[in-house]
């Protein structure tokens, strides 16, 4: 069995550095400041944005939660955003995603100022990361790099393969781990004979989407194994595939009728030398991260 790399204590250490910034930033009357906007009533989200949102309050920072309902207009959208873009008492905006399909999330995202783009989903952000700039990089690829080089895993010169390839994590990862000179292959869906290329890997990222998608033999034996996925199961005959035999699991799958598994299959992490667990391995990291982009945003638009 693999040793587990314990995101959530690395997620609480970065946000006691992130708490002690904003300590300092306020002996220079500044208070960086943090908008989550909320669209409609998707359950999953509110959560997300509440923890955000709570956060913000336990480091210091400023938050406001916008809650426009789900009949909200992509013009009404595009007002919004342009007031929050205008205000300075916010150093990031967030758009909680999925938003509603009518209103044109590209457009949206788009009209976020760069500058305060927390969560690194514009294209200039997306451009200035590989092209090495000073950029607000996307939260959960940033806190894959924070566990492995404060878990003390070598970066440098190791072959990395992402699995994945969105625009959110997959490809940002990529060129993450590639600034921190790993050798980087990304694959997808498209990828030919894909266990011999994961298998290559001393780092394995796994941002697919799919239940318990990685298997034991996709793994080389003593690999660093990056669990993104965050995939609820409710249905008995695929929580036996994952967790047949475990007995803490099994407990939790009772009383709630589902659990959470990621898109590595719990037996690859046998073969693994060091792993993320779900939940508890990348998922804290990204609220974390969010923070600290918020602190690094306002200090950036002051020139800080
Ligand atoms: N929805 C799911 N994850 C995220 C995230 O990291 N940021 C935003 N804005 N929306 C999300």
């Amino acid at each position: 069995m693999g040793k587990i790399l314990d995101g959530a204590s690395i997620a609480t250490e970065i946000k006691k550095e992130v708490a002690e910034e904003v300590k300092l930033l306020a002996e220079k009357g500044i208070r960086p400041g943090l908008a989550a906007v909320l669209v409609g009533n998707v359950a999953a989200s509110e959560i997300y944005v509440r923890s955000k949102v709570k956060t913000c309050a336990e480091l210091g920072l400023f938050s406001e939660m916008l809650t426009p309902p789900e009949s909200i207009t992509t013009a009404e959208m595009l007002a919004l955003v342009t007031a929050l873009n205008a205000r300075e008492d916010i150093d990031g905006i967030l758009l909680q995603l999925p938003l509603p399909a009518h209103v044109d999330a590209k457009l949206l995202l788009d009209a976020v100022s760069p500058e305060k783009d927390v969560d690194g989903f514009h294209p200039v952000n997306a451009g200035r990361l590989q092209a090495g700039r000073p950029a607000l990089a996307p939260c959960t690829p940033a806190g894959v790099i924070e566990i492995l080089k404060r878990s003390g895993i070598p970066i440098a010169g190791q072959r990395a393969v992402i699995v994945g390839r969105s625009d959110i994590v997959g490809k940002p990862a990529a060129m993450l781990l590639l600034h921190e000179n790993a050798t980087i292959t990304i694959c997808h869906s498209k990828t030919r004979d894909l266990a011999a290329v994961t298998r290559e890997a001393d780092i394995l990222i796994a941002a697919i989407g799919r239940p318990g998608f990685i298997t034991p033999e996709m793994v080389k034996p003593g690999a660093t194994v990056i669990d993104v996925g965050i995939n609820r199961i409710t249905d008995r005959a695929e929580f036996e595939k994952f967790f047949a035999g475990d007995a803490k699991r099994e407990e939790t799958f009772s009383k709630r009728g589902s659990t959470i598994v990621g898109d590595v299959h719990p037996k690859a992490f046998e073969v693994a030398g060091a792993y993320t667990p779900v939940p508890g391995g990348v998922g804290p990291l990204t609220i974390a991260m969010l923070m600290s982009n918020t602190v690094r945003a306002a200090r950036m638009r002051r020139g800080l």
